[in-house]
């Protein structure tokens, strides 16, 4: 039986910036009616270029922010901000960077066990212990890492650290920002493969935001692609990796190595900048850099709609 963990239905998040004495604060559109659904032991994964709104979709989802429009539904429980407090236990966040997530004063134990201390005010000193310890072996670390600090480590398991803390509280959905991103290559797929252990152990639902889409490929079931702000294709990455059917997902994945070089595509280079999201074009966001360009798409918005799975275009390939 399946278990939808996290609902976003139309989720948006502007910004008000700048503005001083003689100048009005403009709005920056990060993210415009994003809308999923997540279920337990799935992956939904965000792809997009920089400034595309992935962060920010991880603040809302991670209740960190509230969205500006729209509504987050956690565990079958809309998310209003007198819950926050009982559903925060249910999502974690992983962030790029483990360095700057981890205190680095503490050693690897305190680090664990300083969730249960604020949260699970009941638990014993001894049964934090413990299971900060089962905790450390899930996630390949030795018992006597425990004493150690962050420093001591290498990016690879100061990450696992990181995937560790995390999960302490037990959470239904995992957040995952860029969670390989500054690791080497080599040491990429071993946390991957952790990720994907752990999902199938402990029946999570992860929130995978990536701008590598080898990575993606890698743990997907489901993708999201984000452009400006805004999702404009979704669907299972067989799907979407095979038949693209927005022209930037094909950019986006012309771009990428392939597996099986006989695929081998040609690649598709976008023209023109990404515009900034405080001057969002009219009509399709995509317009401006599209090959395929028409009156229609500088002049209306498409819906993100259509078979075998949506996408925000007027002239989808298929
Ligand atoms: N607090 C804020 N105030 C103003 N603008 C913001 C704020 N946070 C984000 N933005 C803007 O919103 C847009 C989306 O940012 P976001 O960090 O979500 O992108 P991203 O897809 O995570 O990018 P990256 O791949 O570089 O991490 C960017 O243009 C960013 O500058
Ligand atoms: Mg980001």
């Amino acid at each position: 039986m399946s278990e939808t963990v996290v609902t976003a239905t139309h989720l948006s998040r502007f910004y008000e910036s700048g503005g001083g004495l003689f100048s009005k604060p403009q709005t920056v559109r990060a993210l415009s009616e994003a809308s999923f659904s997540i279920e337990a032991g799935k992956t939904l994964a965000v792809v997009g270029e920089s400034g595309c709104g992935k962060s920010t979709l991880a603040r809302l989802v991670t209740m960190i922010e509230e969205p500006t429009s729209g509504t987050l539904n956690i565990g079958g429980q809309e998310v209003t901000p007198d819950k926050w407090a009982s559903l925060r236990d249910s999502v974690q966040i992983v962030f790029q960077d483990p360095y700057g997530s981890l205190n680095l004063r503490q050693r690897i134990g305190q680090i664990l066990e300083e969730p249960l201390k604020i949260n699970r005010p009941e638990m014993s000193a001894k049964e934090r212990r413990e299971k900060a310890s089962e905790m450390m072996r899930l996630v390949g670390m030795r018992p006597e890492h425990y004493d150690r600090y962050p420093h001591m480590f290498s990016g690879g398991q100061r990450q696992r650290i990181a995937v560790a803390r995390a999960l302490m509280l037990e959470p239904k959905l995992l957040v995952l920002d860029e969670p390989v991103s500054a690791l080497d290559l080599s040491i990429q797929s071993q946390i991957l493969n952790l990720l994907l252990d752990l999902q199938e152990r402990m029946h999570l639902a992860y929130l995978f935001i990536s701008h590598d889409l080898s990575v993606v490929r890698h743990v997907a079931d489901d993708v999201v692609v984000m452009y400006l702000g805004r999702p404009v294709e979704t669907g299972p990455k067989e799907e979407v990796f095979s038949a693209p059917r927005h022209p930037y997902t094909k950019a986006l994945l012309s771009a990428t190595p392939k597996a099986d070089p006989r695929n081998r595509s040609t690649r598709i280079k976008l023209e023109g900048e990404l515009p900034s999201p405080m001057a969002i074009p009219e009509g399709c966001p995509f317009a401006p850099r599209c090959w395929k360009t028409q009156d229609r798409c500088r002049a209306e918005r498409p819906e993100l709609t259509g078979e075998p799975h949506p996408a925000a275009c007027f002239f989808p390939e298929n």
